[in-house]
């Protein structure tokens, strides 16, 4: 028991540079209580007392402003920094060393029956505000940007951000987002006006040469007319 209040610790100590003692971090972290209040209710839930489990739960929520379903199933080194606001799930499975941030919601779609609620892989860490929806993965060691939502599976190692979450960083390296800039795309209609001057202008070429063969062979030559027409001079 004392070995994992001291693992509890260590993961503070290790990830919030504001932990200024072990004692500071055992009195003063919401996220450490509710976790630790978690594991007792969880043992509840699994052995059927799931009425008292959730009142505990509750009552917990009520303290820390941290709602953690008795029915999760919490890893190792869990932590939940600052705290309020977050809320998850029954179905949500989460690894060792994951990190959350205030606010954040592991829920469901309000689709799904089941296991409905994310699984967090080992060494996530997941931004304040951050949502993430459904029975998807997010995968080991990748970062959740605050106030993402995410509803689909994210990859191993990725950066995931923005609504809805897009990757934008996978193993270290830049995803190029393609931006379009739509006062740079080619318009169809002026490239096609531009196509149908370019034959006139050949027909009209042609025509006047064969008007003035036709017209050396009947008559002296006399010059071919414009093929564009000139505007009337102005006095
Ligand atoms: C996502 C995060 C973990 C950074 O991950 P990272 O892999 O180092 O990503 P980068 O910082 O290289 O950012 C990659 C791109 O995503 C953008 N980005 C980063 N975080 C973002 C966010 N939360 N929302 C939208 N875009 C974000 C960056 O601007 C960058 O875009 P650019 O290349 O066009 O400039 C970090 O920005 C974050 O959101 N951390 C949450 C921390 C937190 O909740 N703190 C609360 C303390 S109380």
């Amino acid at each position: 028991m004392f070995d994992r209040l001291k693992r509890d610790i260590a993961a503070v100590m290790e990830r919030d540079p504001a932990a200024t003692s072990a004692w500071a971090a055992y009195l003063m972290y919401p996220g450490l209580k509710a976790i630790r209040w978690q594991r007792r209710t969880h043992r509840l839930y699994m052995s059927g007392h799931t009425f008292l489990a959730r009142a505990i739960s509750q009552w917990v929520r009520h303290r820390t402003g941290i709602e953690i379903h008795p029915g999760a199933t919490i890893g190792e080194g869990l932590f939940i920094d600052h705290g309020m606001g977050v809320v998850i799930g029954e179905t949500t499975i989460i690894g060792d060393t994951v990190t959350i941030y205030q606010g954040v919601t592991l829920g469901g779609t309000g689709k799904e029956r089941g296991k409905r609620h994310p699984t967090i892989e080992d060494c996530v860490v997941i931004g304040v505000g951050a949502t993430v929806l459904g029975d998807i993965t997010i995968g080991r060691g990748s970062k959740v940007g605050g106030g993402a939502v995410v509803v689909n599976n994210v990859p191993p190692n990725c950066t995931v951000v923005g609504v809805p979450g897009r990757v934008v960083v996978r193993e270290g390296s830049r995803v190029d987002v393609v931006d379009l800039h739509h006062e740079d795309l080619p318009d169809p209609v002026v490239e096609m006006l531009r196509c149908i001057q370019h034959r006139i202008d050949r027909v009209e070429v042609r025509l006047a040469r064969d008007e003035q063969a036709a017209a050396g062979a009947a008559a002296p030559a006399v010059p071919a007319a414009p093929m564009t027409p000139t505007p009337p001079e102005e006095n």
